[in-house]
């Protein structure tokens, strides 16, 4: 509409050549999938994280918008948009880091799985994208099934000549999160001050919380380790059930990513102690990807450390989580070689 866009225009205020500044230290840090209910959150939280100088927004959607929203925000990190795969290249040249939100959420009903058809495309085209623009970037990936999608984008970094398992990290933050608020519930504690490893994967009974080595250490009751147990494994469809359609986890989500993006950046950095569980490459269990904890250093997932002492429990609960975990890694594995 003609009026429209003479008012849009008005709106627009011409460009002013700014004074120039040095580059701010700080790490380059991109967002794949940023218009997008997790991708939203995620990109304020980043933009008020000090250890980023530089944050990229790509979307196939809504990116200018978001990225004008953000930009305004007085705080260090310069906000770049990139709107569609022909600005792909522009959005990944250069990162240290790259976060992966891109693809369908769960609707009631869902598994993760289900998420597979489409979701396994998107994280092909964009892992190929990285491999050409950003090879040695860590590389966060959140687009469900993690279970399958990891095992995809390794799949595409060896097919491009670039795999490095240590870059290459899937998101299970958002499990450790909740294991440690519902524990902190259960126990009377602030759950700043608990600590729930989480192994496995990430979907259904492959998240497998570890309540026997809850610190600070303390002992619950068999019913409470099966409540515990279950509600951390349905935290996701918890949400997904009360959202009623419109969508799963996306703020809790944003809060973890970041927890987690911020361990890998003070890895970069060169922070010593820095420990998180992720879904990586592993030789922990005769799977070829596994959670467990890791130790973040400059070049990513430097240590992973072992599973540790298990309960009966937790023995019996390891030997699901590995059978529906193998299958989920075939599964992207073979998306690839096929
Ligand atoms: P959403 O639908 O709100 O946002 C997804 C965004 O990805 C949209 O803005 C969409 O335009 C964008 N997108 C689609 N195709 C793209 C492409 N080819 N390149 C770049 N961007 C593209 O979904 P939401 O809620 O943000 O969830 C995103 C993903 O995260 C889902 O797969 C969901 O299952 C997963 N998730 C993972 C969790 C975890 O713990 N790892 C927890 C919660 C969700």
């Amino acid at each position: 509409h003609p009026q429209n866009s003479q008012m849009e225009e008005s709106c627009v205020l011409k460009p002013l050549e700014c004074r120039a500044k040095g580059g701010a230290p700080g790490f380059k840090v991109a967002i794949l999938g940023a218009a997008g209910g997790i991708g939203q959150p995620l990109a304020m939280l980043m933009k008020m994280n000090p250890l980023v100088s530089v944050l990229h927004l790509y979307d196939v959607v809504n990116a200018p918008g978001v990225t004008a929203d953000i930009s305004h925000m007085d705080t260090g990190a310069v906000v770049r948009g990139f709107l569609g795969q022909p600005q792909l290249e522009g959005a990944l040249t250069g990162m240290d880091l790259v976060v992966i939100p891109a693809g369908v959420p769960r609707k009631p009903g869902m598994t993760r799985d289900d998420l597979f058809n489409i979701n396994a495309g998107i994280v092909r085209t964009l892992c190929e994208g990285i491999a050409k623009c950003c090879p040695n970037a860590i590389v966060n990936l959140i687009s469900n099934p993690v279970n399958s999608t990891v095992p995809i984008a390794a799949e595409v970094f060896k097919k491009a000549g670039t795999y490095d398992p240590k870059r290459l990290l899937g998101v299970t933050m958002l499990d450790v999160v909740r294991a440690n608020t519902f524990v902190a519930e259960v126990l009377g504690l602030d759950p700043r001050e608990v600590d729930v490893p989480v192994v496995g994967g990430h979907a259904g009974v492959t998240i497998l919380p570890l309540l026997s080595q809850v610190k600070p250490p303390c002992s619950f009751t068999k019913e409470e380790v099966e409540y515990l147990t279950k509600r951390i494994q349905d935290g996701g469809t918890e949400v997904v059930q009360a959202k009623a359609g419109a969508g799963s986890a996306t703020l809790s989500m944003a809060y973890a990513a970041v927890k987690f993006a911020d361990a890998c950046l003070r890895g970069l950095r060169g922070d010593a102690g820095v420990i998180e569980c992720a879904f990586v490459a592993s030789e922990v269990t005769e799977l070829p990807f596994f959670a467990t904890k890791v130790r973040l250093g400059r070049s990513g997932a430097e240590e992973v450390y072992q599973l540790g002492p298990l309960n009966e429990y937790e023995r019996i609960g390891l030997e699901h989580a590995k059978k529906e975990l193998g299958e989920s890694i075939q599964k992207g594995i073979s998306f690839i070689k096929k």
